[in-house]
């Protein structure tokens, strides 16, 4: 009995810390909201700005020295292209942060017809990227298999972008680790694989990374565990994957893991076809 009772105590502990993260990032998402979309909207505005430098250019061709006069156009393409790319991001981080604030409100975000393989592609690479960023030596070898001619199914879109960036994001995190143990005979590998039914999407992420011990699988998806270090990780991103998955997108997410060996999971999800 009383062991019972410590148990459900640490449960309505845990849950109680949950539920105040669940406010602080919504709170956290709404603030953040304003600031993007300044940054956004004075993005837009300088695009504006170099149009007009454009049409100045264009009046000025025949008084200002040609390779001069290239020159300036070709750096006000460059930062057109610069600002349409923070507009794009800053869009992305806006849809994020709605994800989150729906989320938290416990609603249902909107189901668009979504190209899954340019999704995970995209989402894949991004991990990649980020990744790259922080660790110039980090390499792995990607394997992205995808149905020719898939059409469009009806999801929510940012729930399964924000799961495959946190999957991505670890499976990455745990090759480098080993790859970072090991010598250098490993090679790092990530595997995705997508397939589709009448009834839904199934996908495969497969890394050949450091793997989880018993402790950390039987927490992953319902307790706050992190195995990285301080300010690395914070321990959310596969409960809060659980969360979009199970709930956002009705799916199921299972995993199976061996300590320097790799780390498999299994995602499906049901929707229809456009
Ligand atoms: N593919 C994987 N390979 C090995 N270990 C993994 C993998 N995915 C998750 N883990 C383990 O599970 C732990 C929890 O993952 P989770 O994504 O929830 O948090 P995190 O990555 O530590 O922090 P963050 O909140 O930044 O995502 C990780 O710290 C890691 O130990
Ligand atoms: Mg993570």
């Amino acid at each position: 009995m009383e062991q019972e009772i410590k148990k459900l105590q640490e449960k309505l502990a845990q849950q109680q810390k949950l539920a105040s993260l669940g406010l602080l990032s919504a709170g956290i998402a709404h603030e953040i909201q304003n600031p993007l979309n300044f940054v956004i909207n004075f993005s837009k505005t300088s695009s504006h700005l170099v149009d007009d430098i454009e049409d100045i250019l264009q009046d000025l061709s025949d008084k200002i020295d040609q390779e001069d006069c290239k020159e300036l156009q070709d750096i006000a393409t460059d930062l057109k292209e610069n600002m349409t790319k923070i507009q794009e991001h800053g869009q992305r981080a806006i849809s994020i942060i709605q994800g989150i604030l729906l989320l938290s409100r416990g609603k249902e975000g909107e189901k668009l017809p979504t190209d899954i393989p340019s999704l995970l592609h995209e989402y894949i690479w991004l991990a990649y990227h980020a990744m790259r960023a922080l660790d110039k030596k980090f390499n792995v070898s990607i394997h992205e298999t995808y149905p020719d001619n898939m059409p469009k199914v009806m999801i929510v879109p940012q729930d399964l972008s924000r799961s495959i960036l946190n999957l991505a994001n670890n499976a990455f995190y745990a090759v480098n680790e080993r790859a970072k143990a090991e010598n250098k005979d490993f090679n790092p590998e990530f595997e995705i694989q997508l397939k589709h039914s009448e009834k839904g999407i199934s996908i495969t992420i497969r890394d050949n990374g450091c793997g989880m011990d018993a402790d950390v699988q039987g927490k992953l998806f319902h307790e706050l565990i992190t195995t990285k270090p301080i300010g690395k990780g914070t321990g959310l991103g596969m409960r809060i994957t659980h969360d979009l998955i199970t709930r956002g997108l009705n799916g199921t997410i299972t995993f199976q893991s061996a300590v320097n060996q790799g780390t498999t999971f299994q995602i499906d999800i049901p929707c229809e076809q456009c």
